[in-house]
């Protein structure tokens, strides 16, 4: 991967011969120096529900290292046992323009500044194809690294908060992980809903971060648990399972939600281990434990573009890679220390 070039422009045509493109693809499992190569495949041709989008900007999540290093194994129920049985594009996330419509679609139009999941991969090419109910139209007060950095992140929150969470006005919320990529938007879209007091779980040097995001106050994990508070909370949103069940059931008033969202777990199940492990320790306890499955909703999107456009919600990048950096980008994804999204450039 160290000799990535910027990709050249790639033009998709209905009646011409077959267009290629460069992606970012892998089929061994391992390390990103070892396994993502840059190759030159067909351009993708979008089905008659499906959109093909230009790619200017693709935002990374824990969600693209579990795929090419099949971790947990879990994962690789799905994809191969031993290596990938067909070889996946990397990445999920995307802001781009509209290059051509299928025949079904009829909310985008070519040229169309969108931005969305594609969770089958995908997203670190010139061109991805994606359902258009996982599109929406991008807020117009984003960058595309800006809206490319929202998807999944923004996405899981909302399931976090309004799904499992049942999330409802005048509660109050604890966000543990808050100055990670779900947590800096579960931070912002618990204060839009209507929690009157959310606090977030970080390191000091993410505080100020956490604060800004609207955070009424920060606890400082290196130095403070916050299950040994006096206060407690209607909804704890755990990205980071970073302590077991019980410790976290204290911080949740009886009958709050717990909600798990990621982190932690073993190679075997990773996150899934702790999830099934809360869930079926929450049948007997005094409290809802939810896990939460976020899934690509073009129509939820929608909903955080307009919170974006009215200044509630903001896009908190800790940096922006061009495509020969790529390597980087991943290995800085793999740390769990990153400060809001990392986004690469097509
Ligand atoms: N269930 C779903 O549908 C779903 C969807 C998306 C993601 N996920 C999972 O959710 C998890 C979080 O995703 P993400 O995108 O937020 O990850 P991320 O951005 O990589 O998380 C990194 C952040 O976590 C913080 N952190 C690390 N250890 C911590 C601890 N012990 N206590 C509090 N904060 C800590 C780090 O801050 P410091 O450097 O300050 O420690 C950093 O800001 C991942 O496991 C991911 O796979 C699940």
């Amino acid at each position: 991967m160290s000799d990535i070039q910027s990709p050249a422009e790639s033009t998709p045509s209905s009646d011409g011969p077959a267009q290629t493109m460069r992606a970012l693809q892998f089929s061994e499992y391992g390390p990103p120096r070892d396994v993502i190569r840059e190759v030159r495949i067909p351009v993708p041709a979008p089905g008659p529900d499906e959109v093909l989008v230009r790619v200017k900007a693709a935002g990374l999540n824990p969600y693209d290292w579990h795929f090419y290093r099949g971790d947990p194994y879990l994962v690789r129920l799905t994809t191969g046992l031993r290596q990938h049985r067909k070889p996946r594009v990397a990445g999920a996330d995307f802001s781009g323009t509209v290059a051509r419509v299928g025949a079904n679609v009829t909310q985008f139009s070519i040229g169309d500044h969108v931005f969305g999941e594609q969770d089958q991969g995908g997203a670190v090419a010139e061109f991805v194809a994606v359902a258009a109910e996982k599109v929406a139209v991008m807020p117009q007060s984003a960058s595309f690294e800006e809206a490319a950095a929202v998807p999944m992140g923004a996405l899981t929150a909302t399931a976090a908060l309004r799904k499992s969470g049942r999330l409802e006005s005048g509660q109050s919320v604890l966000v543990n992980g808050a100055s990670g990529g779900v947590g800096v938007f579960a931070v912002q879209l618990a204060r839009a809903w209507g929690a009157t007091r959310v606090v977030g779980v970080c390191s000091g040097p993410n505080s100020e971060l956490v604060l800004s995001l609207g955070a009424d106050a920060v606890i400082d994990y290196t130095r403070e648990n916050y299950w040994e508070r006096e206060e407690t909370f209607d909804l704890m949103v755990d990205t980071q399972h970073s302590q077991p069940l019980r410790l976290s059931l204290k911080a949740i008033r009886p009958g709050g939600t717990y909600a798990l969202v990621g982190g932690g777990g073993g190679k075997l199940m990773g996150p899934g281990g702790p999830m099934m492990r809360a869930l079926a320790q929450g049948i007997v306890r005094r409290h809802r434990v939810a896990g939460v499955m976020a899934k690509p909703s073009g129509a939820d999107l929608a909903t955080v573009a307009k919170l974006i456009d009215d200044g509630t919600v903001t896009v908190p990048i800790e940096a922006a890679y061009d495509w020969g950096d790529a390597a980087a980008a991943f290995e800085r994804l793999e740390s769990n220390r990153v400060s809001g999204k990392l986004v690469i450039r097509i």
